[in-house]
């Protein structure tokens, strides 16, 4: 059964041109893009967003940095998109939690620059990809 994931290629990851590089292992991995949209959010969609963060000591930075340029938001579809994305990112921490071979294992240093993002469960798909891409 196929189901959607909302991804992000967040700030840091377009300013350092790895949007190819993400797509093209989502579609390598025989997922299939839906929708993708090149855009720079205000603070209300960062906040909706990282509603689940308010409050947290780095619900701040993370706001500063989601709005601070472009980013690529994509819906992402094929069987298991959820999980499948969140093997390809890897772990939230790039040192400490994501492997090498994963896209923040290979290219992330900071957990604040993790460069993508990926909807943890299907509920979270679900108001994320509600959020970002109404019309679907
Ligand atoms: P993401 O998967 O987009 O979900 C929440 C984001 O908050 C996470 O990626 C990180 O970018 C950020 N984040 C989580 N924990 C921390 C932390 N301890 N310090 C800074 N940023 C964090």
């Amino acid at each position: 059964m196929s189901e959607r994931t909302l991804v992000l290629v967040k700030p840091d990851g377009v300013q350092r041109k790895l949007v190819g590089e993400v797509l093209s292992r989502i579609e390598r991995k025989g997922l299939s893009l839906v929708a993708a949209e090149l855009r720079t959010i205000d603070d209300e969609l960062a906040a909706q967003h990282y509603a689940e963060h308010d409050g947290k000591p780095f619900f701040n930075d993370l706001l500063e940095f989601i709005t601070s340029g472009p980013l690529l938001a994509a819906v992402v579809e094929g069987p298991r998109a959820i999980a499948a994305f969140r093997q390809l990112a890897g772990g939230t921490d790039p040192v400490e939690k994501a492997t090498p071979g994963t896209i923040r294992g290979d290219f992330g240093l900071e957990t604040q620059f993790n460069l993508v993002h990926g909807s943890d469960s299907a509920e979270s798909a679900a108001r994320e990809i509600k959020l970002w891409f109404p019309a679907l």
